[in-house]
């Protein structure tokens, strides 16, 4: 199998893809694609390692997704799952959806990303890669992981990647999920993030809503919801980190959505525009389509479908009429997109984020991770 397109037939360039889309503001330009729903870890907030496997997508079925989504005019596809690392085909995927111009990033928790598994993706020209890291505690990162022991190994694998991925071409980021057990910490990773040139974007934790309200969807350990009392604090916390943003600390999270996060936190809602299942989709191992984690399983179409659907007048209708008011969550990858569509100042920020990843030059000072991460252990 070859990720390779046939002769003849060329890749539309991301910067052109992205323009139109921006322009026309009626494509899909995100879609988070879970490969595969198992998992090597048993993180406390997140309930995907308890789900059952099911049949995952084969590589000739990829190709055709991969020419599918290109068709549609999508510009970036998020590899999540479950774990994607322990998908034995992962490099030959990023190599089929790279070939057919998809900006591609996979998202890992970095325990099972060795560095023979590191290369194999970089020889395929991977350069986005989102590596989960919630604390710089080796006990608590392991209380959450919910398995010991994968504290170092994690940390090793992310030195080798930090190390071995283009100085220039690439945007690595730590993901970072806020909970009470790490609100302290935030303003420090994003100190280790540009010790290794790379940047860090905060998640505010989903929780199932209080009230039933809202959608419920992989998040749980509902101790872990920020009460009222929590609320100043967490303003200092966040104040904090806009200013740290702007004076040039790696956080890739927009203005507005740090803005916004402490009412997420404090109230389970925040105020932003959702376009999903216009501007971006949720795609399942089995590959089908929902507008967003919330509608997996509940409305859904064959991913075959969507040449047919995207751009369909009574679709986009029945799109709106499911997610119209729907405040239901803050998850970054898909509130950045509606704020990067429809707001100058986010788009401004995330133009100069691509700007300098593309031609920045990272640096990579391994030992200052290790000097900052001993400190935190030694606590
Ligand atoms: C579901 S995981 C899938 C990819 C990979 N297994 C990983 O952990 O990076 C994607 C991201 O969601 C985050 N996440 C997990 N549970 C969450 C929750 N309840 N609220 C917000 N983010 C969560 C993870 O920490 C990770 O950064
Ligand atoms: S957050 Fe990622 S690593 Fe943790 S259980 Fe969920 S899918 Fe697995
Ligand atoms: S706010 Fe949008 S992305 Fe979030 S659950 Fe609702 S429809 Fe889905």
């Amino acid at each position: 199998m070859s990720g390779r397109l046939k002769p003849g037939v060329r890749a539309t360039p991301t910067p052109f893809r992205f323009l139109r889309a921006l322009l026309g503001r009626d494509r899909p330009v995100y879609i988070h694609w879970a490969v595969t729903t198992k998992c090597n870890l048993r993180c406390r907030m997140c309930e995907i390692w308890k789900r059952e496997a099911k049949d995952e997508l084969g590589l000739d079925q990829i190709e055709e997704l991969a020419a599918i989504l290109a068709e549609v005019g999508c510009v970036q596809v998020s590899l999540g799952g479950g774990e994607p690392a322990l998908r034995e085909d992962l490099p030959e995927i990023v190599e089929i959806l790279m070939a057919r111009g998809l900006k591609t990033r996979v998202l890992t928790n970095g325990v099972a990303m060795t560095p023979s598994l590191t290369d194999r993706l970089l020889a395929r020209g991977l350069g986005e890669v989102s590596f989960s890291l919630d604390s710089l505690n080796r006990e608590r990162q392991e209380r959450i992981d919910g398995v010991p022991g994968t504290f170092d190994k994690r940390l090793k694998n992310l030195v080798y990647l930090a190390e071995k991925l283009p100085r220039r071409n690439s945007l690595p980021i730590l993901n970072t999920v806020v909970t009470p057990d790490n609100v302290g910490e935030l303003s420090g990773i994003a100190d280790m993030a540009a010790d290794i040139g790379f940047y860090v974007s905060f998640i505010p934790i989903h929780l199932p809503p209080a009230d039933e309200s809202g959608h419920r969807f992989f998040g749980q350990a509902p101790d872990w919801r920020f009460g009222k009392h929590s609320e100043k604090d967490l303003r200092d916390v966040f104040a904090h980190l806009v200013e740290k943003k702007r004076r040039g600390a790696p956080i890739v999270n927009s203005t507005s959505f740090l803005e916004r996060s402490v009412d997420y936190l404090v109230n389970g809602r925040a105020s932003w525009r959702c376009r999903a299942g216009e501007l971006f989709h949720s795609i399942s191992p089995q590959g089908k389509v929902a507008p967003c984690h919330a509608f997996e399983g509940v409305w859904e179409i064959d991913f075959r479908d969507l040449p047919g659907l995207i751009g369909s007048p009574s679709f986009l209708k029945d799109v709106r009429q499911r997610v119209e008011n729907c405040e239901g969550c803050f998850r970054p990858c898909w509130a950045e997109i509606s704020f990067m569509m429809l707001e100058a100042r986010a788009l401004r920020e995330m133009v100069k984020v691509q700007a300098k990843a593309r031609f920045g030059g990272r640096k990579v000072d391994a030992a200052a991770l290790w000097r900052r991460v001993d400190l935190v252990v030694s606590e």
